[in-house]
Formats: C-alpha cells, structure tokens, sequence
C-alpha cells in the first residue's frame, strides 16, 4: 500500500500568467490537498471519498484519476490491475489547483507504487498533458508547485520544465474560496487572444521586475510589482465583488491580494500574523457565499507531493 498527500497552489500568484506557480500549506499544520492510495487487487477500481467527492463525474471514465492510471498503463504498454481510492478533499474549479492535486497525487503514487519507472521531467510532462485535457490547454502552474513544492517558474525550454524560486519566509498568504464553482476552461476563454505591445511591455515589467525582488530581498518592492494586466481584469466578472474586497483588506493591511489561479479563490499577503487574522475574519463574513466556503492562513509549502503512508 501507498498514500501520497499532494497540496493545493496559486497558480499565476498574481503576475505570472501561466508561468509562477505556489504550493501552500495552512499554518495550523492542517492538510489542504487531496490524497491518492494505492492497493493491490486483481482488476482496476476507483473509490472517491472525501469531502468533494460529490463533485465527481459519475462515470468513472470521465474521473481525472482514471485518466492517469489509463495514461500510466498506455506509458508504460501494460495494464496494471490496482485498487485507487482519492480522498478528494479540494474543491472542483477553485482556483487552488484542485485537478493538479488529483492528477500529481495519483501519477506520483503509482509511479512510487511501480518502483519509480518514470523520471521527474517525464512525470511534469506527463502531469501538464493530463491538467490540460480538463482546463481546456497545457498550463504547468499548478502541477510544478504542486509536485514540488515552494514558488516555481515555469520555464518549458530546453528540456527545463520549472525552476524554483527564493520565497520571503515571513510572508502569509491568506487564501479565501467562496464556496462557488468557475472552470478553469470557461476562465481562460473568457481572455482575449491577443494583447497591444503596451501591455506586453507593462506584463514583463512586473515579472520581471517582481522576480528580481525576489532575488536581491526586496519584499515591499516585490509587493507593488503584483500586478495582473493579463488575466485580472478579463476575469474580475467571475468572483463575488473582487474590487471592493481587495480595497477592504488592503484597508487591514494587506500588501498584496489577486486571484488564485482562474478563481474565484483569491488571495491575500500580508507580513504578520495579526494582520493575517483581521483579513481572514473579515473574508470569512464578507467573501464566502455558501457553507461550503473557507478561508485559510496559510506558508509556502516547500515540500509539495510527499508520502503519507
Ligand atoms: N494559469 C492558469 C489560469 C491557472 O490562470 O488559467 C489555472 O488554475
């Protein structure tokens, strides 16, 4: 038997469209992530539980961890008679790389279960091929951080797929998910096809500019560099009142706060705990829509997809 925990990230964190990707993990040690375990058995079977197991396609041919064990086997020609339970435990079309957790999860745990046949930059290959069957086109954002933790830069060329980068260690990222539903695909159809050269020129700016922060330790600057003129304003319509809720917690003291991944999760940063607490209380009575919803403080995960069992 075998379990693997793989955790819930920000994709895009704010400036890096489709190429900056977090893990996270909440600060009160609690799991925000879906596992995967693996048993022997004499024919292929897919048991969901968890607490959005409800989400779930009801045909398991449609299900996200039958298509990785259906890939897995065509990967390595054989058919490979397992037992797979998914706990799913994250939200479908959060914006917290909830199909990255499936699919890393169940990849990771039948290649560790199969005695590790496939190598890392296979695996990441592997892993962007099945998130871009459900989100509509290839994305590494989620997938990278999510396998291997911490900040990565995804880079795709010349056979690197992502780098990692310095984080600010004291920096909490307050991530808030309403409790509603928006699909990855609908989110990224709903960009335009094509950008002027100002903004072409303003988006490289803040990466740029942002990722230098990051090297030569310059947080505040960092802060200010958060800035989406790709994605953000094409996607503000989707969330419940993102405008107002960002003006009210910068009120508190946030220094930064932009949409996790396609949302409608958003997050906040702030550099210490009080101020951490005042903008989660105030997310959880003015941001969540339905019981459902929740608000986490959470750390940079560095570790990403590891074994549990
Ligand atoms: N980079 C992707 C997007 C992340 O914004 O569409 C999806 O979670």
């Amino acid at each position: 038997m075998i379990k693997i925990y793989s955790p819930a990230s920000i994709g895009n964190v704010g400036v890096g469209f489709d190429v900056l990707g977090a893990a996270i993990a909440p600060i009160d040690g609690s799991f925000l992530g879906d596992t995967v375990t693996i048993l022997p058995s004499k024919k292929f079977n897919l048991i969901n539980k968890g607490t959005f197991s409800n989400q779930l396609p009801i045909d398991v041919n449609n299900n996200i961890v039958w298509k990785c064990w259906d890939y897995f086997c065509s990967f390595l020609k054989k058919n490979l008679p397992i037992t797979i339970i998914l706990e799913k435990n994250m939200p479908i079309g959060s914006g917290l790389g909830s199909s990255a957790c499936s699919v890393v999860a169940s990849i990771i745990a039948m290649n560790m279960y199969f005695n590790n046949p496939i190598q890392k930059t296979e695996l990441l290959l592997l892993m962007g091929k099945l998130e871009g069957k459900i989100s509509g086109s290839i994305h590494y954002d989620n997938v990278a951080p999510c396998f291997l933790g911490g900040l990565q830069l995804i880079i795709n060329n010349n056979g690197i797929i992502c780098q990692r980068l310095p984080i600010f260690k004291n920096w909490l990222w307050t991530i808030a998910w309403p409790g509603i539903k928006v699909k990855t695909a609908d989110a990224r159809t709903a960009l335009p096809l094509q950008y002027s050269k100002d903004i072409c020129i303003e988006h490289s700016r803040y990466l740029a500019g942002f990722i230098h922060s990051l090297y030569t330790k310059q947080p505040e600057l960092a802060s200010k560099l958060m800035n989406d003129v790709i994605a953000e304003p094409y996607r503000i319509k989707l969330l419940p009142n993102f405008l107002k809720t960002r003006q009210e917690i910068q009120k508190i003291g946030a220094i930064g706060c932009g949409i996790s991944g396609s949302g409608p999760t958003i997050f906040s940063i702030s550099d210490n705990l009080q101020t951490a607490k005042n903008i989660k209380k105030w997310l959880k009575k003015n941001y969540l829509k339905t019981h459902q919803g929740f608000v986490h403080i959470c750390k940079i995960d560095t570790i990403g997809t590891r074994k549990i069992g």
